[in-house]
């Protein structure tokens, strides 16, 4: 199977460095030069053109910007069969999108990486439209299971899904940074708090895949009874803690619907 990666940015780059066989993957670019430079970088095969990759591979990989997607479908048009998948990463762009710049036929995945992607712990969602195989949809969902975890959910909650999965670093690395900042406040040195705290956090969410618990109730086993703990939860729920994590989800969730 031949993997074809339009665009080869950010998102691409850190998906493909993440995955195995490298053979078997060639990329196209806005600049030859670039694109070769890049796929010597990466160990994968340049291509001259989207055309010429489009014509190639038999699963493309579309990872330009969503603003650019419709002049690249309408470059490669002509090259797409039924035989080929396309997957397109580009946030925003629905299934039924995709369909209408292709053909009837076109056989489509859309997922959406994030950008821990770069550290192979992305945490993708994932949804195919009708005209995708199940042998193809699990090779598509096998690439992303080999840069982080997949969600595969209904194209109805892709919205919700980028708030969770796809903005939600960018409010972590807050968190992360505020608590660490307490902690130089009481005399750490940022570097080291923000090392603990980063730690506490990564340890807390495996905390809740593995052990299976409820949140709450791992907060609750925490804090004794009159104890430090439920003191800084009282805390966060007097300077209105939750109320601010939900509205952050819900500001999200409505500024991707005004687009
Ligand atoms: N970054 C994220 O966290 C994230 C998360 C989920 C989904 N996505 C989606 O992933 C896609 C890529 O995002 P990104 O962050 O990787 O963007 P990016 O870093 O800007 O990468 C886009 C790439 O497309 C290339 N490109 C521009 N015009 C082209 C053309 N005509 N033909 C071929 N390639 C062309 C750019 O090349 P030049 O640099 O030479 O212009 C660049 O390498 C977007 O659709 C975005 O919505 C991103």
């Amino acid at each position: 199977m031949k993997i074809g990666f339009i665009g080869v940015g950010k998102m691409a780059q850190a998906i493909i460095v993440g995955l195995s066989n490298k053979s078997e993957i060639m990329i196209s670019g806005r600049d030859f030069t670039k694109t070769q430079a890049m796929a010597d970088k990466l160990g994968v095969e340049a291509v001259k053109t989207n055309t010429e990759l489009a014509k190639l591979a038999d699963v493309i990989i579309l990872s330009i910007k969503p603003q650019i997607l419709p002049d690249i479908l309408a470059e490669i048009k002509a090259e797409l069969s039924p035989e080929k998948t396309l997957v397109s990463i580009a946030s925003g762009i629905k299934l039924e999108e995709l369909t209408a710049l292709t053909a009837q036929n076109q056989s489509i995945v859309r997922a959406m990486p994030n950008v821990n992607a770069a550290i192979q712990r992305s945490t993708s969602a994932i949804v195919r439209n009708d005209k995708v195989s199940d042998e193809i949809y699990l090779y598509v969902k096998s690439l992303f299971e080999q840069v982080g975890s997949v969600f595969e959910i209904s194209e109805k909650d892709f919205m919700t899904f980028g708030a969770l999965a796809g903005s939600s670093p960018a409010y972590i690395y807050i968190f992360i940074d505020a608590m660490a900042r307490a902690g130089v406040l009481h005399g750490i040195s940022k570097e080291i708090a923000t090392q603990i705290v980063a730690e506490t956090v990564l340890g807390s969410a495996e905390n809740v895949i593995k052990s299976g618990m409820h949140p709450q109730a791992l907060a609750d086993s925490v804090a004794s009874p009159s104890g430090t703990t439920i003191a800084g939860i009282i805390a966060l729920e007097n300077h209105g803690f939750n109320a601010a994590i939900i509205s952050a989800i819900d500001e999200t969730i409505k500024k991707e619907k005004s687009f």
